[in-house]
């Protein structure tokens, strides 16, 4: 019997490009579709380089239906992890159509693929922004949902509500929502890794461009949050972490039905202070930093309990910061200019 195929939409991102290394290693073959918006063919190449393997690659919108029906007709597809998609804050506010048009328009054209083709099984990539501003911490995946601080938020949000309409409308689908909180780090081989194109949004993209002498200092939003050392606390996990815990998601699918979300984070916060020392550690560079006012939208504190993940999936993040910041660095460091 040969391999079991797995759809990987944004395959070529950072989460996705992580994965697809877990998948094979976990015995499926990936076929990656991904228009390269927010990446990069050669991370395809890095990717054949890492495992071995000559990975599938289709290279178009998944919002091209047609495309993506050709896909299903080439190749037998068993599950479809679904990755593709914008996921800038900011940007989600400047051109909120943008983001409902690609995040949620390509996910209707996908489901209608997988619908005519009987492929019902998906693992779709969610976020902690689902849950908006935590009412309480730790946060479980029955915290409210709904209450976003941003458009690219209530993406994620409303097509885990379409997904939910779509399980009771139809039996056979079998739907894995994975909250992701805050992905950090590398492959610890620094081939692959984040390469986030143009200022980045996120903290530690943000940090390794100082380190690496791409940006002046690094803004500290924020020092006068109710936490301990008044800067905002996150639940960081390690890439390769996330990455395992998809390749669970697809186990646990096996012979069951419906529709269930998952928070996968490590459970424990870290301060942007903290970060800041685990990293200068990691990298033996100084950061300068500059203390500013707080930025829109964002929340003092924020973490996972992922114990129904642990339980279900048997899933937990095993790797700690020091690990994050130097699988994050060793990357950065061999890979100033990205993938180019
Ligand atoms: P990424 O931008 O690196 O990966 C997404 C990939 O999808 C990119 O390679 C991009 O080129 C591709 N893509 C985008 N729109 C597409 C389209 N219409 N058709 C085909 N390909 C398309 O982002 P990532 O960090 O790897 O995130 C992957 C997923 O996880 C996203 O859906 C994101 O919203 C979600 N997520 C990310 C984080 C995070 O902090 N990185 C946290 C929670 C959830
Ligand atoms: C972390 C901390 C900042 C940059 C965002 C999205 C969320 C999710 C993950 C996808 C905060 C501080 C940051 C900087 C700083 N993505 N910071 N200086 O805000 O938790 O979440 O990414 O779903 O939807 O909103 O992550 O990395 O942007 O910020 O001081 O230059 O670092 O204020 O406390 P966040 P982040």
């Amino acid at each position: 019997m040969g391999k079991d195929e797995v759809l990987v939409l944004g395959g070529a991102g950072y989460i996705g490009s992580h994965t697809c290394v877990e998948l094979i290693g976990a015995e499926y073959k990936p076929v990656i579709v991904d228009n390269t918006i927010n990446s990069s063919p050669v991370c395809v190449s890095r990717l054949q380089q890492l495992t071995g393997e000559n990975i599938a690659f289709y290279q178009f919108d998944v919002r091209d239906q047609v495309k993506l029906r050709e896909v299903f007709s080439q190749h037998d597809i068993k599950a479809v992890i679904h990755f593709a998609g914008l996921k800038s804050v900011p940007e989600s506010v400047q051109f909120p159509l943008k983001y409902y048009s690609v995040n949620i328009g390509a996910t209707i054209t996908l489901l209608e693929v997988m619908k005519e083709f009987k492929v019902y099984n998906l693992v779709f990539s969610s976020s902690s922004t689902v849950y908006g501003k935590p009412q309480f911490l730790p946060m479980t995946e029955d915290h409210p949902t709904g209450q976003c601080t941003s458009p690219y938020g209530r993406t994620k949000y409303f097509i885990e509500e379409i997904l939910k309409d779509l399980c009771v409308s139809d039996p056979e689908w079998n739907i894995i929502s994975l909250r992701y909180f805050n992905p950090v780090g590398a492959h610890q081989s620094g081939i692959i890794g984040e390469v986030p194109l143009g200022i980045p949004n996120n903290l530690l993209p943000y940090i390794a461009q100082v380190c690496n002498g791409k940006r002046e200092y690094l803004t500290i939003y924020g020092d006068d949050y109710k936490t301990p050392d008044g800067t905002g606390i996150r639940d960081y996990l390690h890439v390769v972490d996330l990455a395992v815990g998809h390749v669970l998601a697809l186990k646990k699918m096996q012979g069951e039905h419906g529709c269930r979300a998952y928070n996968l984070g490590s459970g424990t916060g870290f301060s942007v202070k903290e970060i800041i020392q685990a990293f200068e550690k990691a990298s033996g560079k100084k950061l300068p930093c500059k203390i500013a006012g707080r930025r829109a939208g964002d929340v003092a504190a924020s973490y996972a309990d992922s114990t129904i993940a642990q339980n279900e999936l048997g899933w937990k993040a095993t790797k700690n910061l020091k690990e994050i910041c130097e699988d994050y660095w060793n990357f950065q460091s061999k890979n100033p200019q990205g993938y180019s």
